[in-house]
């Protein structure tokens, strides 16, 4: 299994940890950036998770302080769905419902013991499809219906 994983400069500490975890659940962590603590835009880093992500049809997980803006950005690009999480119950039903396909996470906000719970928790999930397939197809027409649209 492969992740594409991405922070900027607010969560790089957080991202090595995540892929330290990965490695060791025998997980290869495809590593977008970025790669110190100096300041970066965190739109750029959702941008290359979420290319991988499209790609190679695997899942991601993006970090920026909050979580927030890094995953409005992957929201924008068609076919994300980047689900900011905090517990581990939220993680697990982002995929079980949401058919989420990216992990979004706060680094100042979540200690890295929860952050490992929650990573765990969102890759060990499984879309359920049924019900929840119609749903998901209506959030993809919205997508579709305003893709052209600005306001
Ligand atoms: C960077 O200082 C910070 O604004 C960013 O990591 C994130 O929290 C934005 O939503």
């Amino acid at each position: 299994m492969e992740v594409a994983i991405g922070s900027d400069h607010a969560g790089v500490e957080q991202k090595s940890k995540i892929i330290a975890l990965l490695k060791e659940s025998g997980i290869e962590a495809i590593d977008c950036g970025c790669y110190s603590a100096d300041s970066v835009d965190y739109p750029d880093i959702a941008e290359a998770v979420a290319a991988r992500v499209l790609e190679k049809c695997i899942p991601g997980i993006i970090i920026c302080g909050t979580g927030i803006g890094i995953s409005i950005a992957a929201n924008k690009i068609p076919g994300i769905r980047a689900a900011l999480c905090s517990d581990p119950y939220s993680a697990e039903m982002a995929r079980r419902h949401n058919d989420a396909n990216v992990l979004a996470l706060g680094a100042r906000v979540l200690e890295v013991p929860a952050i490992r719970e929650i990573v765990s928790a969102f890759l060990a999930a499984e879309f359920e499809g049924g019900r929840h397939q119609r749903r998901v197809d209506k959030i993809n027409a919205i997508e579709k219906k305003y893709c052209v649209r600005c306001c």
